[in-house]
């Protein structure tokens, strides 16, 4: 597909459907007859911007901040930006250091970044609406740019970084590092963030929503024409536990992990509940990973609820470290449609 700059104001997501939006939108009907896209799972938000710079309605929904923050900022707004002021905002000194400063820095965000992070998220939480949802954006996108690799492990490397230790470091992280622009000042790479934030504020003329809600009390809740199911997939890392950083970062302080029934458990248990509580809406498209089911055996799953009228698989490599080189190499992303009796 066509590199789309509205994209550059999402975060990268593991388990992302940016390049599978083609095969995901051929198989919908068009805005005028189906209006309302409900996109079940929000995670990094590339399905519900498409959809919506593609006209339809959206509804969608999340359980955690980390998406439901970019998604009130980009799906429901669809005309406040930011500005440099804004920017120059977010950075005004705070009275007293907060978690970030506390808590991340140096072990998880090098310590000039980090104390700029800081501060950009105490001055974000004063602010209300969409300001408030772009600027904590802002943050996650500037706490992303700041992981080697975008992932949340090896510490060591903050360190380096701190130090600018580049001898101690391995060629693919000094590479990153300098792709990253992070010997420079940060305010740098916060305005090139704050310009690729507003290449996604559009408006489409509707009015779209974004909830938070376990899925299970969301689905009943709403109506619409076509239901996009992206859940986690059984047997991969679960994104709790991956992006923990995040959520403690945007929650101000350390979180338990609960073990997700998606991640944890075969799609046999969780998706005919997921199936029943989407029975009212019309048109289903399911995307699964061929982890623990392949595509006959994810069709007979849905067969039991409803007729499936298209089915396929297609060959696709995670964007991130969620999973393994060699099951990188084997995944395949399975789409499955099927339409109410
Ligand atoms: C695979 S991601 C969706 C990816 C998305 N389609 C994209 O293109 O970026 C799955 C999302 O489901 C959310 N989730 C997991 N369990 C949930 C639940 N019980 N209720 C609502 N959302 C949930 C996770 O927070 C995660 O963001």
């Amino acid at each position: 597909m066509r590199r789309l700059a509205m994209f550059d104001s999402l975060t990268s997501y593991a388990g992302g459907k940016r390049r599978l939006l083609p095969a995901i939108f051929r198989q919908m009907p068009p805005p005028r007859e189906a209006p309302v896209l409900i996109d079940v799972f929000l995670g990094g938000g590339s399905v519900s911007l498409y959809g919506k710079a593609r006209g339809y309605r959206i509804i969608t929904n999340d359980i955690a901040d980390r998406s439901v923050l970019p998604g009130r900022a980009l799906i429901e707004n669809d005309r406040v930006r930011l500005d440099h002021e804004d920017l120059m905002r977010l950075f005004k000194p705070v009275h007293e250091p907060g978690f970030v400063a506390q808590e991340m820095v140096p072990g998880v965000f090098p310590s000039k970044h980090g104390l700029f992070l800081d501060r950009a998220l105490q001055n974000a939480r004063k602010l209300q609406g969409p300001k408030r949802w772009l600027s904590l954006l802002l943050c996650i996108k500037l706490a992303l740019r700041l992981r080697p690799l975008g992932t949340w492990g090896a510490r060591r490397i903050i360190e380096q970084m701190d130090q600018q230790d580049y001898e101690g470091m391995r060629d693919s992280y000094i590479r990153d590092v300098f792709a990253r622009a992070i010997p420079r000042h940060p305010l740098r790479m916060a305005e090139n963030l704050r310009q690729a934030i507003n290449r996604g504020v559009f408006s489409s003329g509707q009015e779209n929503i974004v909830h938070q809600m376990d899925v299970f009390d969301f689905l009943p809740s709403v109506k619409g024409d076509i239901a996009y199911f992206d859940c986690p997939y059984a047997n991969t890392s679960p994104y709790e536990k991956a992006c923990r950083p995040l959520d403690e970062m945007l929650a101000g302080k350390r979180l338990k992990v609960k073990p997700n029934a998606f991640s944890t458990e075969h799609p046999a248990k969780t998706l005919p509940r997921l199936f029943e509580a989407a029975g009212h809406i019309p048109l289903w498209i399911i995307s699964y990973g061929n982890q623990v089911v392949g595509l006959s055996e994810l069709v007979d799953l849905v067969r039991r609820h409803r007729p499936v009228i298209d089915s396929r698989e297609i060959k696709h490599a995670h964007m991130t470290g969620l999973a393994t080189r060699e099951n990188r190499n084997r995944n395949r992303e399975l789409l499955v449609v099927a339409r109410r009796k």
